[in-house]
């Protein structure tokens, strides 16, 4: 087998909000193979520490919920390539609002929107008239959530907003197909990123339940996703997947609400207060 298996080396990628998180996951695996990176991010810090690590990538600062960023990201790459095979549209937020439906606010509904929805549509309508160029094989690839697929309480318009982004996924791809552009998503679970530090969070005593908590036995890392970007990137590997939403997320959704016994071989559903017959516990 030859070191080209991807066959993904000198493709153009856009990912926005590539200074952390899976974002930054997928920039450095996507390098790894070849693909030539522009990306998108807002945050100075970040941004300085893109380009120190990334000297040949474009890196744009550009706060992709705003119209006219948007546009000149897009110039900027076809300036810089003269083309776009691959998008990443990878920002999105829970903006830590954890309220009830019934206690949300118009403004939270107005915030979710443009950083886990709006900004999805500005980017890739400003990208396709450079991918179509580009020619067939181009991959849109969409942050969704496992959240998308499942309900979560006190994160309702989150969820929702997440749950359009496979609406959009599927409906782009039907538009797309002849255009040879595919149209995916990917749906975490909790991962370790710079918005969610979920492992080094859970208490002491609660450790030993990390395994039970998800059939893999550990939170999501970057490079779970990244994985799943560069899958779904390449046309050698997924040139007949589009329209599909893919779940990484360590066997959770599979799951439902079965967990593992710690330490056993028994499985419940059910929260364990005291023997109920059916588990093992005294
Ligand atoms: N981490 C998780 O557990 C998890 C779970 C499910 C889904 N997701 C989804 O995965 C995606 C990435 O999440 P993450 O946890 O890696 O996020 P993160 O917050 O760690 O990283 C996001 C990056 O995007 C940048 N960014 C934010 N708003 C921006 C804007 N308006 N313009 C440009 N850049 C912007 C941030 O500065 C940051 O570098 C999101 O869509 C998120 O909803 C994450």
């Amino acid at each position: 087998m030859t070191d080209d298996i991807l066959q993904v080396a000198g493709k153009v990628a856009l990912i926005t909000g590539g200074g952390a998180g899976i974002g930054r996951a997928t920039a450095d695996l996507f390098a790894e193979a070849g693909i030539r990176l522009a990306i998108a991010e807002n945050d100075p810090t970040r941004l300085a520490d893109l380009r120190a690590a990334m000297p040949d990538a474009l890196i744009v600062d550009a706060d992709v919920r705003d119209r006219d960023d948007v546009a000149r990201l897009i110039q900027e790459v076809e300036d810089r390539f003269g083309r776009l095979d691959i998008l990443v549209n990878n920002v999105g937020d829970y903006l830590k609002i954890t309220s009830f439906f019934a206690d949300s606010t118009e403004e939270e509904w107005e915030a979710l929107y443009g950083v886990n929805l709006l900004h999805m549509f500005r980017v890739t309508k400003a990208a396709l008239p450079l991918m179509k160029k580009t020619g067939p094989g181009g991959a849109i690839i969409n942050l969704s959530t496992v959240e998308a697929f499942r309900g979560i309480p006190r994160a309702t318009v989150y969820a929702a907003f997440k749950s359009a982004i496979t609406g959009f996924t599927q409906s782009l791809a039907v538009e797309l197909g002849a255009d040879g552009i595919r149209v995916n998503a990917i749906a975490p679970e909790t991962t370790d990123t710079a918005q969610i530090t979920a492992d080094s969070k859970v208490p002491l005593a609660n450790r030993p339940h990390i395994g039970t908590w998800f059939p893999m036995g550990r939170f999501g890392r970057g490079e779970d996703s990244a994985g799943a970007a560069l899958y779904l990137a390449s046309e050698r590997l997924s040139g007949w997947v589009t329209g599909t939403s893919m779940v990484v997320d360590g066997g959770v959704l599979a799951a439902g609400a079965w967990m593992r016994m710690q330490g056993k071989d028994t499985f419940t559903h059910l929260p364990i207060i005291a023997a109920d017959g059916y588990t093992d516990i005294e």
